[in-house]
């Protein structure tokens, strides 16, 4: 069965191959070729190889919604290669036996600075959905944000284990409702809300846009959507369009916990969500999933460190896959990073158990690329271990 789908694969990137000019093939890079039979999740390496897996597992529409990003997807590979750019400044004949990476977040103690980003329907790479997200982060110690398009409803994940969680809000119905669903989930016991600001309008994902396969979900796995009819192309605007600052006061009020603002990609956004009282940033492209040609979390994020000053936890996502993008993002400046598509790599391969693996791998890095570098406690990572190259 294995043989018979590598072979199609192969089949297809060889035809890639031909018309590798394409940006939009160019993303969709190749996945590392597991050999003719999917190794155990003991024998996994690293996430890449997680991802391979997934991507046989999850129905297509399914994936092409998960992997993808926006118009020419030139953010979403910028995500990855300003990595590159980053070099690091190891220092030896430092004190290293005793490794800790656990640090506080809002008070919250976690094992572990790589958090899993809010997003939607997890039901779309396992039926145990959230519940497994949730489970997972818990037993690596970690937070886990839902995302207010959850499969599974909040107060169900929020009950599903004793550890802390983070719920992610969209502005998109009117104030009245949005304002229940964020009292819902303080109630539920959510300890902070996440105030996603960089979708206003739809963006166009054009790998859905073309990609009308029907696929077939397994049961409980929820497919996304029908694919007969093309998906809506033009501008769809949603409620959070008409907002602006002043929002947020109103929803520090509704929500008497911490109020982070995810999508913020300039040191002048930075210093407006600190005089508006926000209590964090998330530094965020969406995972170049809105705006193209959005630059990439890391590039932005010495600026967005300077402005802020230390006042608040600066928080990023996009295109975090390894400990050394983790350990690039510390040293810079940020408490802890998000992971998206990882946790859904995770899922697609091996439910909960999936997303503790990637979890643990990326930890795993982490603590290593930290051994490697004389830093043996979050507090020890400063800017001095990177050179950031022009
Ligand atoms: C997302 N993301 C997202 N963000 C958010 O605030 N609310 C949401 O509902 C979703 N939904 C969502 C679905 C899927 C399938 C993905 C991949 C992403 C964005 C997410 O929080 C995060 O910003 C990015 O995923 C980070 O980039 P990487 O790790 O996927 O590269
Ligand atoms: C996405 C939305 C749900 O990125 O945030 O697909």
């Amino acid at each position: 069965m294995n043989r018979l789908s590598r072979s199609r694969r192969d089949a297809i990137r060889n035809l890639a191959g031909l018309v590798a000019g394409s940006p939009l093939l160019h993303a969709q890079k190749d996945l590392p070729d597991t050999g003719s039979r999917q190794p155990s999740i003991d024998e996994i390496a690293n996430i890449f190889e997680m991802e391979a897996i997934a991507k046989e597992r999850i129905p297509r529409a399914n994936w092409d919604y998960i992997a993808g990003g926006v118009d020419n997807e030139w953010t979403l590979r910028r995500n990855r290669e300003m990595f590159d750019k980053i070099i690091f400044r190891p220092r030896m004949l430092v004190n290293t036996e005793k490794m800790d990476l656990s640090t506080t977040l809002f008070g919250t103690r976690i094992a572990t600075p790589i958090l899993t980003a809010p997003s939607a329907g997890h039901q779309q790479a396992h039926p145990d959905g959230e519940i497994a997200t949730a489970k997972a982060a818990a037993a690596k110690g970690t937070i886990m944000c839902l995302s207010i398009n959850s499969s599974i409803p909040p107060e169900k994940v929020a009950a599903s284990t004793e550890a802390v969680k983070w719920w992610q809000l969209y502005m998109r119905e009117d104030l009245d409702s949005s304002r229940e669903r964020v009292d819902k989930a303080i109630a539920a016991g959510f300890k902070a809300i996440v105030l996603t600001v960089d979708g206003p309008y739809n963006s166009h994902r054009e790998r859905l846009l073309r990609g009308r396969i029907r696929s077939t979900a397994p049961p409980g796995m929820t497919t996304r959507r029908r694919t007969t009819e093309p998906h809506p192309y033009g501008l769809e605007p949603v409620l959070v369009h008409k907002l602006d600052w002043a929002f947020l006061a109103t929803l520090k009020q509704w929500a008497k916990v911490p109020v982070l603002v995810k999508g913020i990609l300039t040191a002048e956004d930075a210093v407006l969500a600190v005089k508006h009282g926000a209590d964090g940033i998330v530094v965020s492209n969406h995972g170049g999933r809105y705006l193209d040609y959005a630059p990439s979390s890391i590039e932005v994020l010495p600026e967005i460190v300077q402005a802020v000053g230390g006042k608040l936890p600066i928080l990023a996502d996009s295109g975090f896959r390894r400990g050394s993008d983790v350990l690039k993002a510390l040293a810079i400046g940020a408490k802890a990073v998000l992971i998206g598509r990882p946790l859904f790599w995770g899922l697609g391969a091996f439910g909960q158990a999936g997303v503790e693996k990637v979890l643990q791998l990326m930890t795993t890095e982490l603590a290593l690329a930290m051994g490697l570098s004389g830093k043996p406690t979050i507090a020890s990572i400063d800017k001095s271990l990177v050179r950031i190259e022009k």
